[in-house]
């Protein structure tokens, strides 16, 4: 979709792997937020400065990598209302869809689409599903839902980019998604939720005046925002060297490598022992250095 100059509009911040991904087409970033009201037209007039077109809008849409946030459904269907305007595609990451522990489940924005056209294939919305959050990452197995068009040409890019994925993979996934899927997934969740509540309290008892924190209804992340002037880059080299806790400094997730003083934690690993530990000395390392 991107050719070099042109724009996709992007979270701020986004999963860090959707950015490496465009960057190989030299692209220009754009700041979304589905709130916001910014028309189509002042979006198009950034994309001409920048030498080039606004060409889709990339969301991961539940419990976002990295904020944990999900889109409601009104900005959803803001998402959509932009997109129409503007005549570009909606890439709709929901990786982390099946990971809901609490809330209301949310329409996917496809979905919301379909009802409002009448068909999938009247839709510019690209549906990515995953199995890497719910199976196994190494498995290489994904799904997408779009207008048979658009599956077409992707079908085509695919054989020229890798032939296809791996059948034995497929033929794996599709046994388990078909049997033990439903009660692996209602673990997963029970097992996530545990380590998301302990991860939330152990923050609340550990970290110091002027951290915030987000609280997630499902998937992996919690973002802590650091007191201003404090870089999660820098704490992280500190904190690998004194304190032995790892995380991701949060300036990776902008498009623009701005807003150093966050980081994302993820409670999907570490077990309740170890989040109690890590946070209690990750508590320590930001007082140690405001
Ligand atoms: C938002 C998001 N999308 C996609 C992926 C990668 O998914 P896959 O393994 O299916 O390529 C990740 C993995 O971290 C992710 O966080």
């Amino acid at each position: 979709m991107l050719s070099p100059k042109d724009t996709a509009l992007v979270g701020w911040p986004t999963y860090l792997g959707a950015l490496g991904a465009f960057n190989a087409y030299e692209p220009t970033y754009d700041r979304l937020d589905p709130k916001g009201n910014r028309s189509a037209a002042d979006f198009a007039t950034k994309a001409a400065e920048a030498g080039g077109r606004v060409k889709f809008a990339y969301l991961s849409v539940d419990f976002a990598n990295p904020t944990g946030e999900t889109l409601d459904r009104a900005a959803r269907e803001a998402v959509i209302d932009l997109a129409d305007q503007a005549d570009i595609a909606i890439i709709e990451d929901a990786a982390y869809q099946t990971l809901r522990f609490d809330g209301e489940p949310i329409p996917p924005i496809l979905a919301l689409e379909i009802a409002r056209k009448g068909s999938i294939e009247a839709c510019r919305t690209l549906y990515c599903g995953s199995f890497s959050k719910s199976l196994a990452p190494g498995l290489r197995v994904g799904w997408i839902c779009a207008a048979s068009e658009i599956i077409s040409r992707l079908v085509l890019m695919k054989q020229a980019a890798d032939l296809h994925s791996s059948t034995v993979n497929q033929i794996v996934t599709h046994k388990v998604a078909s049997t033990i899927f439903a009660p692996h997934v209602a673990k997963l969740r029970a097992t996530y939720m545990a380590r998301r509540d302990h991860l939330l309290a152990a923050l609340a008892r550990e970290m110091p005046e002027g951290v915030e924190w987000t609280k997630t209804e499902g998937g992996m992340f919690v973002w802590v925002t650091l007191p201003a002037g404090m870089d999660g880059a820098d704490l992280l080299a500190q904190s690998l060297k004194t304190e032995r806790v790892a995380f991701v400094p949060g300036r990776a997730f902008y498009a623009d490598g701005s807003n150093g003083n966050t980081l994302r934690l993820s409670f999907s690993c570490a077990n309740e022992a170890q989040i109690d530990e890590g946070m209690k000395r990750l508590g320590r390392l930001i007082r140690t250095n405001r």
